[in-house]
């Protein structure tokens, strides 16, 4: 981008605007000499005046050298998108700008009110210390004394609290500072502080963010240490001056990528606290979506070879996996948590159990009145048959199906059906032992939800589109609501909510897909289900790719890599077993 604002600075130097300028300086040198040396001879004139030609165009050059270096660091600064080489630049181009032979770049920490040392470099003695390179461990310099008073002794203390430059030629003559520090290093090192450069570095708003100081300037042809020209610490204040926006700005984003981020695992930890039961889901999700993606990265061989997620495509992923069940604020509690099929907001085989009993204390109350007692001896009734056993069969059977499974015989969906024939006596009054919709919920013949409820449950993913394609995500994140929003597609197009097939689905939908369906088959929280074992889980997911239901190539990767394994390690004791994949087996103990 530099390259192409200013393709070549010769080119820059020797633009017409330049060489009109230096017509004019020069006609303006010849007429003025011209007035004031009259009667001087002509030659003499024009050598003088040659020379003062060669000297302004020398000058007007070498600022303009600067001002394109300037502009040109600049650019370099804002388009930096680390910040440790950003602060690093910060220094190094002020040092090449100056030509000084040490910088330190010191960063305004307002709370502790002290400058903390972030970058430290000196060409002479090969230091090069804070951002990518060696930790700085060197003390703050405070920007207050004990006695809360400010400190002016220190010059870049002083430099940030006054938001002045100073130039000071020799350090050792400065009146008015503290620089005993300095002599101290130098005495270390054998180095000589001299001349010293201090800038505040001001934001956007005027506000001193941190402080630059240069130190020794070289004179560029002799190299010997000269004090910083007067007339450069304007312009090395305009550099100081981008530096701090540039810093500024990658704050901002930071601070903004942050909160977003922080902001988006709240979310995801609230949807696991809704219900104790899938506590942890959204968490563990997001983790083993970010492992696949890593583990797609480090793929060498087969598909996955070509492609490389970077960081801010892995961000991506990683929002997408925090926020793919957001929808489920909207999903109700009960059908969340829905241990058994009669459970609404509590387990209505307690009413069924109570009209159980309700039959038995009636029944046995009928035997009572048909018994023959002292008064009525001698009069006989027929007894109603004994139904003790038979209600004890009925509630134990409805207690084993209310409590949800794999599948459900048809044999027993036809018991539940006879069951609901029966009637029972209240008041004189008689009621069905089962309501329509308890027969509806007991013949449920997978899991505890019904078709209704199903659907309610499935609707989580259209609430999860809607709601994140309402967000303005940055440009960075805009995959987010469509990896989020296919977590229950599946590749032979059978999923919901779009029915999308093989060629609409990205790789991280796919990811968030297998991540989603590996964490729920494992799960231990589950109120329907216990924990499956890892050999179960690994066969079922086997049916599924089988089915098409998800990418066979990518399962193949997060056994082969050993993620799976790795996986495994968290899982409860006794769901850890070897299991086979593809006819090969595999032991959790494996960790490739
Ligand atoms: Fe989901
Ligand atoms: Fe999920």
């Amino acid at each position: 981008m530099v390259m192409d604002v200013f393709p070549d600075k010769a080119q820059a130097r020797r633009h017409p605007a330049v060489d009109l300028l230096m017509q004019k300086v020069v006609q303006g040198i010849e007429s003025y000499v011209g007035q004031a040396m009259a009667g001087v001879p002509p030659e003499v004139v024009a050598g003088l005046a040659d020379r003062v030609v060669r000297e302004v165009r020398e000058f007007s050059e070498g600022q303009g050298n600067h001002l394109y270096e300037l502009v040109k660091i600049g650019l370099g600064l804002s388009s930096e998108k680390n910040i440790d080489r950003l602060l690093e630049r910060i220094v190094r181009e002020a040092k090449h700008f100056t030509n000084a032979d040490g910088g330190t770049l010191y960063i305004k920490d307002d709370a502790r009110q002290a400058l903390d040392f972030a970058i430290v470099q000196n060409d002479s003695l090969g230091v090069c210390m804070g951002g990518s390179g060696e930790a700085i461990s060197w003390l703050p310099v405070p920007l207050r004394h004990e006695n809360n008073g400010e400190n002016h002794w220190n010059v870049s203390a002083h430099c940030a609290l006054t938001g002045e430059p100073i130039n000071i030629s020799d350090v050792y003559d400065a009146e008015g500072y503290d620089f005993q520090g300095t002599r101290d290093f130098d005495a270390s090192t054998g180095y000589r502080s001299r001349s010293m450069l201090v800038i505040p570095l001001r934001d956007h708003e005027d506000e001193v963010i941190g402080v630059l100081q240069l130190l020794n300037a070289k004179d560029r042809e002799t190299g010997a240490v000269v004090p910083f020209p007067e007339h450069e610490v304007g312009m090395v204040m305009s550099l100081a001056s981008q530096a701090a926006i540039a810093l500024t700005k990658m704050r901002l984003v930071r601070g903004l990528e942050n909160l977003l981020d922080a902001f988006v695992r709240t979310i995801g930890d609230a949807i696991d606290e809704k219900s104790p039961y899938t506590a942890g889901h959204v968490y563990r999700v997001a983790n083993l979506t970010e492992e696949i993606a890593l583990e797609v990265n480090r793929a060498t061989t087969g598909r996955f070879a070509s492609i490389n997620f970077n960081a801010d495509e892995l961000a991506e992923i990683r929002m997408a996996a925090w926020l793919h069940d957001v929808g489920k604020i909207t999903t109700p509690e009960h059908l969340m948590d829905k241990a058994t099929k009669l459970e609404t907001i509590f387990d209505r085989i307690e009413l069924i159990r109570h009209r159980v009993e309700i039959s038995r204390l009636h029944d046995a109350f009928v035997r009572l009145e048909n018994e023959p007692c002292p008064r009525t001896e001698g009069r006989t009734a027929p007894l109603p048959p004994p139904k003790e056993e038979e209600w004890q069969e009925i509630i134990t059977f409805l207690d084993m199906i209310n409590l949800g499974g794999e599948g459900l015989s048809d044999e027993n969906i036809e018991k539940v059906r006879r069951l609901a024939g029966i009637t029972y006596a209240m008041s004189g009054v008689q009621f069905p032992l089962l309501a329509p919709d308890e027969v509806e919920n007991l013949c449920v013949q997978k899991g505890t939800l019904t078709a209704a409820e199903r659907k309610v449950m499935n609707h989580h993913v259209e609430m999860s589109i809607r709601m994140l394609e309402g967000l303005p995500f940055p440009k960075k994140l805009r995959n987010v609501p469509v990896y989020a929003g296919m977590h229950h597609e599946k590749l032979n197009g059978t999923g919901y909510p779009r029915g999308l097939g093989n060629g609409a689905i990205p790789l991280p939908a796919r990811m968030l897909a297998l991540a989603d369906v590996l964490e729920a088959l494992t799960a231990a929280d589950r109120p329907y289900k216990p924990g499956k074992m890892l050999s179960e889980a690994m066969r079922i997911l086997e049916g599924m790719v089988a089915r098409a239901d998800l990418d066979g190539e990518l399962c193949d990767l997060v056994v082969e890599s050993g993620l799976i394994v790795r996986f495994a390690q968290d899982l409860p004791a006794r769901q850890r077993d070897d299991f086979f994949w593809r006819g090969k087996r595999y032991s959790v103990s494996d960790t490739r």
